[in-house]
């Protein structure tokens, strides 16, 4: 706490605040407005949370106007290029890099709890075929709270570090058994022998009839993918893993949360609409007529994975991501058109006034989902593709706040309704 403060005064009243302002490690300065109400009577109004801090962390830092995005003080390029998925999570849940000891250790504690209790394969039995497998995912995450009821004291470190492992662990049996579900294949169970990564590509896509390889190219652009996409601090599904969290309520239950909140368009779901709307678009000579629509106020259309809250300049994993995908399509042998439609839009988006003006760049979520389909993964995959990277996220920050917890996250609001007024009888209403 600094001990600079900004008066905010209510000469009229008569009324002054003298709020501290807060200054992080790193980052913007930040106005404490806690004591606004009690001093001078206002609340204040932020819809969408634009200027408001919810909470202080120590997890992940993201300058948007450089386009700087660190896990605990580590540049993603480098954690990107350097690290591996486990290792990440790692760093996000405990602080710090592991020592040799302690990633062996953790790797085998996420390894040995990869499996899930037989009864939750009978839930996914009971959802339609064709149900979206990020229903499949919310409800099945929910429901693991029911299985492990007598270890889920969130005042216990040990419990809370045991479900945070559980599921990270958990997560891609669950993806696959929804894919698997979809397509009608029988559940496959983790091969406990193979990666993080590996394994879920097993889970996926190995049949009993015959033998499955894992190809180590793909398994190494998934292990890329869930780094980028592993935090990204108080994001919309982050925050409703917190707000729910700040409720003292089971882990299971927050992280189902931020599975609902992540699978809306505007934020993880963007990756599947990325598709369907490079796809809609089809082809180079319709780029134009796209860029025009996205710019048009009357048309609801949007270039689906260009924009963001923070980020002002490139998003720094999109860079990766775009790098990423002419690498992987080349080593897998893959020619994808999308992947120069893409870059294209890109391109015109880039030098167009309408997306320089308001500083629109391709966001994480532009370029990942060219990568999923060449390793073969679903469109309607993408997103939980995102929730099992971000999992890693959910966990760390509800460890976070779980060790040192506040209040419960309550907003106010500016009502516009109905003053009072007296109730009628049915008879008696015009
Ligand atoms: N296409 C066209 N115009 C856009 C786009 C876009 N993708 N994104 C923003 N704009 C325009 C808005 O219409 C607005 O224009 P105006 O000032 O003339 O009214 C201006 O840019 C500012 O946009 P806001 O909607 O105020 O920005 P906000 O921060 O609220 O929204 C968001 C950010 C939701 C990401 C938005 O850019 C968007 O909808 N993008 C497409 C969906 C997407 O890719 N989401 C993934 C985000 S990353 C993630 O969550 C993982």
């Amino acid at each position: 706490m600094s001990e600079r403060t900004i008066r905010i005064s209510d000469e009229a009243a008569g009324k002054v605040l003298e709020a501290p302002v807060i200054s992080g490690s790193e980052g913007d300065p930040t106005i404490d407005i806690a004591k606004l109400y009690k001093e001078l009577g206002y609340f204040t109004y932020d819809p969408g949370y634009s200027v408001t801090a919810s909470c202080s962390s120590d997890i992940t830092f993201i300058d948007g106007a450089q386009g700087i995005l660190r896990y605990r003080g580590y540049p993603i390029e480098q954690l990107a290029e350097r690290s591996n998925f486990v290792e990440v999570a790692y760093l996000l849940l405990y602080g710090e890099l592991p020592s040799a000891t302690e990633f062996s250790e953790f790797e085998r504690d996420i390894t040995y709890h990869t499996m899930v209790h037989d009864q939750l394969n009978t839930f996914i039995k009971g959802f339609r075929y064709d149900a979206h497998p990020m229903a499949i995912m919310a409800g099945i995450t929910s429901s693991l709270a029911g299985f492990y009821h007598d270890q889920m004291d969130i005042d216990d470190p040990e419990q809370r570090n045991l479900a945070a492992k559980r599921l990270i662990a958990k997560m891609p049996t669950i993806a696959a058994a929804a894919y698997r579900h979809h397509v009608g294949w029988p559940i496959c169970y983790p091969r406990n022998s193979l990666n993080y990564c590996e394994r879920f590509l097993d889970l996926m896509f190995s049949v009993p009839a015959e033998p499955y390889k894992v190809n180590p190219v793909a398994a190494r652009a998934l292990d890329l993918l869930f780094i980028l996409h592993a935090d990204h601090e108080q994001n919309a599904s982050t925050s409703t893993v917190r707000l729910v969290g700040s409720t003292g309520a089971n882990p299971y239950a927050c992280v189902s949360a931020g599975i609902s909140a992540l699978w809306g368009p505007a934020h993880g779901g963007a990756n599947e609409a990325v598709l369907r709307m490079l796809n809609e678009i089809g082809d180079v000579s319709q780029v134009g007529k796209y860029i025009d629509k996205a710019k048009d106020r009357d048309d609801p259309f949007r270039l689906m994975g260009f924009g963001h809250r923070v980020y002002k300049n490139y998003d720094p994993r999109a860079e990766i991501i775009r790098k990423a995908c002419h690498d992987v399509l080349a080593d897998l042998g893959v020619t994808d058109p999308l992947l120069d439609l893409a870059m294209k839009l890109e391109k015109i988006a880039l030098e167009d006034d309408y997306f320089v003006q308001r500083k629109l760049y391709p966001n994480v979520d532009f370029y990942s989902g060219i990568i999923y389909k060449a390793l073969g993964i679903p469109t309607s995959m993408f997103t939980v593709m995102f929730a099992i990277g971000r999992t890693v996220g959910w966990v760390s920050q509800w460890l976070e706040q779980s060790a040192n917890p506040g209040r419960i996250g309550r907003p106010r609001q500016v009502y516009t309704g109905k003053q009072q007024r007296d109730y009628q009888a049915i008879d008696q209403r015009g």
